[in-house]
């Protein structure tokens, strides 16, 4: 099922980076687009970037009650994209923390796949999901042990999923480094030391900005012959 005008694509996430650019990229395709995130606010100055017809509800991903609340309002939808995350972890194993790491996982695993369960009485079964890891899940390094892990099952989770779940379709993009608001908690000279270093290490010279990834996500929902596939979105790091 290519993306028409008459689809309703869901952003759980879509009030900032990847998510919004998401949000934004889909809604200028023609489908009418539906974000949510935790904070009201959020989602009323997100609506702001989103043309008309867009819609904006709050949700918790973290509460059942809230994701059963949300999508009963919504109502049936074709496509759910997932993007919601916190911030960033970075750590050595000496440092490695149980509790730290659960929570890590929690939003960008666990919570990402009762979001999926949640969605599955209204979404289309012509339609799809898209998930987001992160292309750390290929290249580890000291300090990134949980985003290498937390992506890698994502990954795995989705490959499960496109099984479990044709005909609806289950992809995921992960990307590399990209200049949003995640990062927003740095100094920003630190920030713009490390997005100088990273854009170094892509064989393209720079980090992604969200409207680089949001295509992706777009091309997984309008290409109806694509599951259980990673597309990865990190300027060809992996390769330098
Ligand atoms: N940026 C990168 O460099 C990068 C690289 C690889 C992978 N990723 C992954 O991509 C995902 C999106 O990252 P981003 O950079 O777009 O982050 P972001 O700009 O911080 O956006 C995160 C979104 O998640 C929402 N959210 C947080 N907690 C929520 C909850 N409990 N319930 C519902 N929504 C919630 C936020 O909404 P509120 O504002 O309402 O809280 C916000 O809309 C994350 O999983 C991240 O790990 C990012």
């Amino acid at each position: 099922m290519a993306l028409s005008t008459s689809d309703r694509i869901v952003v759980v996430g879509g009030t900032s980076g990847i998510g919004l650019a998401v949000a934004q990229a889909a809604a200028a395709a023609g489908p009418q687009v539906i974000i949510g995130s935790r904070s009201e606010q959020s989602v009323q100055q997100a609506l702001g970037d989103l043309p008309e017809g867009a819609r904006g509800l709050q949700v918790d991903v973290t509460s059942p009650g809230s994701l059963a609340a949300f999508f009963t309002e919504i109502g049936p939808f074709d496509h759910l994209v997932y993007t919601a995350g916190d911030a960033l972890v970075r750590g050595v194993i000496a440092d490695y923390d149980p509790l730290q790491a659960q929570k890590f996982f929690d939003i960008r695993l666990f919570r990402a796949l009762d979001t999926v369960r949640s969605a599955l009485p209204t979404l289309n079964p012509s339609g799809s999901v898209t998930l987001t890891s992160g292309a750390a899940a290929f290249r580890g390094g000291a300090g990134k042990l949980l985003g290498t892990t937390v992506s890698a099952a994502v990954n795995a989770a989705a490959v499960s999923l496109a099984v479990e779940l044709a005909p609806i379709r289950v992809n995921v993009v992960a990307p590399g480094v990209v200049r949003t608001p995640l990062w927003a908690g740095m100094p920003e000279e630190a920030r713009e030391g490390l997005f100088t270093m990273a854009g170094g290490g892509t064989l393209l010279g720079r980090v992604a900005d969200a409207e680089d990834v949001a295509r992706a996500y777009v091309s997984l929902m309008d290409q109806d012959y694509v599951t259980g596939n990673v597309a990865v979105l990190d300027g060809g790091s992996i390769l330098k």
